[in-house]
């Protein structure tokens, strides 16, 4: 579903550049639910940016479902991009937009008629059990509910991949519990393939398949994850 192939991302002026993405080949399957664990500054958050060209490669290539995006013009990886849906560690919610605003929103964005725009919104609310805040705002609801909230919008625009940075990262264990069950069913729901960024080894141990370490830019080992724990 995903391959990354020698790609490698580095910043900074050209006297002094840093490389945060040193050669990585890496290749996930559809249905995975695949962590990425490593450090502070390993290069985890660059690397889930690569996977939709939100950062664009020096070098390599970036397969996601059979399309090279290294090759797309930015039109064409706007579109492509809905197929690849994202959360983050502080939601990203809009704040001066409804609940079901922000859900809408990039659904309007992409021209999807409203009858069809406002039965995703439901059917997606529903799913993640907050059907009965579409009318509130981002700043009434707890951090796990935000992410619920996050988890809809991304889900509404029908992605096949799910790109998660340290999601939990902000949310005491008994909120990332549910947070992690969201994140299973909608895997096991919506066939949609997960990639997780995380630093907390437990987070893999409850839902990931299969984890990949990341060090100083580099990949250094990718494994299956044999045993789920419920705690
Ligand atoms: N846009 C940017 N401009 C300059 N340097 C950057 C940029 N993005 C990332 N970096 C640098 O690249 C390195 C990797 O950053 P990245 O955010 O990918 O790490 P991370 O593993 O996600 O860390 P953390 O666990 O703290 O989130 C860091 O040294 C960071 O300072
Ligand atoms: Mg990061």
């Amino acid at each position: 579903m995903i391959s990354l192939q020698q790609v490698s991302k580095s910043f900074g002026p050209p006297n002094n550049r840093f490389l945060a993405v040193d050669s990585v080949t890496l290749s996930i399957e559809e249905g995975n639910i695949h962590g990425i664990i490593g450090a502070s500054g390993a290069g985890k958050s660059t690397l889930l940016r690569l996977m939709n060209v939100l950062e664009r490669p020096d070098s390599g290539r970036v397969i996601v479902d059979k399309r090279d995006l290294t090759g797309l013009g930015n039109r064409q990886l706007r579109e492509a991009r809905r197929s690849i849906g994202m959360i983050f560690q502080h939601f990203n919610l809009i704040s001066n937009r409804t609940v079901g605003g922000n859900i809408v929103l990039p659904l309007e964005l992409a021209g999807v008629p409203k009858k069809e725009r406002l039965n995703r919104m439901e059917e997606y609310l529903h799913f993640v059990g907050l059907w009965d805040k579409v009318d509130q705002y981002p700043a009434q609801l707890s951090g796990g509910q935000k992410q619920r909230v996050a988890i809809a919008r991304a889900l509404a625009n029908r992605p096949r991949v799910l790109l998660c940075d340290e999601p939990t990262s902000a949310l005491d264990s008994v909120t990332t519990s549910g947070i992690l069950d969201v994140l299973r069913h909608v895997n096991e729901r919506f066939g949609v393939t997960v990639v997780m960024v995380t630093h907390e080894m437990n987070v893999v141990n409850r839902i990931c398949s299969h984890v990949s370490v990341m060090d100083n830019g580099q990949l250094t080992e990718t494994n299956p994850v044999e045993v789920h724990t419920n705690d």
